[in-house]
């Protein structure tokens, strides 16, 4: 226990775990492996463990889960089902507090609203302030911020787009006349996505730089964004290692910019996340 409590120690001075889900998860993985249990048994020391391979592998093999559980944008997948279930259970007749409850109970349970949980209505009057009064807004990415972003009374329509059919579950939740989810792949284009022509605002936040990463031939459907302004965002710090990386994707996110000839005419930053609102040159 106290080896593993020690270990978790050095995980959580690197990763963002915290760190009772550090040993708890240490303690799980060493427990499936009875060479470290017998060799734990076996030595005099601590020290003397952690100078043996079989220590050495299990503490590799414990930062990688906990590297790995770090990135998946639902950390503990059951309560995070269990939150979605909870809110596609809702009636019709629900009072709106145990809707805004159950909303934000999904959207706390993703790592990218999770992120920003410290500072979420600063962060929600700063978008809502840079996007002025629009009656049209395209959300790329959406994920499930959505949920938690109270639309300004001058929206009509509020089309949420994201691959993730989890997030589009729970925002079909919470769909009306103005908040329209849509399951839809930026590989798809913009001629399926079922837009009206052009938007007055277009949010890509939080997505260019995963894009910039994952499949950079997407870049360019991102950038047709069909709206005349856009709001782009990138994090101030990784999703797995205590580690600021404002720097590297603020880079991206100019790399972007004048690849696609996007002017930028603000900008913001928040604890987690810095913001640009750009317009295109003409
Ligand atoms: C880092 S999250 C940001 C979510 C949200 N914009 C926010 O700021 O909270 C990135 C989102 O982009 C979505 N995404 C990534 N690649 C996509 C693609 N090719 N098409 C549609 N959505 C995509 C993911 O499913 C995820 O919900």
């Amino acid at each position: 226990m106290r080896l593993a409590e020690a270990f978790a120690d050095e995980v959580t001075g690197r990763y963002r775990i915290e760190r009772a889900a550090a040993v708890e998860l240490i303690l799980s993985r060493w427990s499936r492996r009875p060479d470290l249990l017998a060799a734990a048994a076996r030595a005099r020391s601590p020290e003397e463990i952690r100078r043996l391979r079989v220590y050495r592998d299990a503490a590799s093999d414990a930062k990688r889960e906990v590297y790995h559980r770090l990135r998946r944008y639902r950390r503990a997948p059951e309560d995070a089902d269990a939150a979605l279930a909870a809110l596609c259970a809702l009636d019709a007749d629900a009072p709106p507090e145990t809707r805004t409850e159950r909303a934000r109970a999904v959207a706390l349970a993703h790592a990218s609203v999770a992120e920003r949980a410290g500072g979420l209505d600063a962060f929600c009057a700063a978008l809502t302030a840079c996007m002025g009064s629009p009656a049209t807004v395209v959300d790329v990415g959406c994920g499930v911020l959505p949920l938690v972003f109270r639309l300004g009374a001058s929206v009509r329509q509020w089309w949420a787009l994201d691959r993730d059919p989890r997030a589009i579950a729970a925002l079909e939740a919470l769909a009306d006349d103005r908040l329209r989810p849509v399951r839809w792949d930026l590989a798809e284009g913009w001629s399926r996505a079922g837009l009206p022509r052009r938007c007055d605002v277009g949010l890509l936040l939080k997505i260019v730089p995963v894009v910039a990463r994952t499949d950079p031939a997407l870049l360019t459907t991102l950038a047709a964004t069909p709206a005349d302004r856009l709001v782009v965002s990138g994090c101030r710090a990784a999703l797995t290692r205590r580690e600021d990386i404002e720097r590297r994707e603020t880079a991206v996110l100019l790399r972007f910019f004048a690849v696609y000839g996007l002017r930028v005419v603000d900008r913001f930053r928040t604890a987690d996340e810095t913001c640009f609102v750009v317009e295109r040159r003409s």
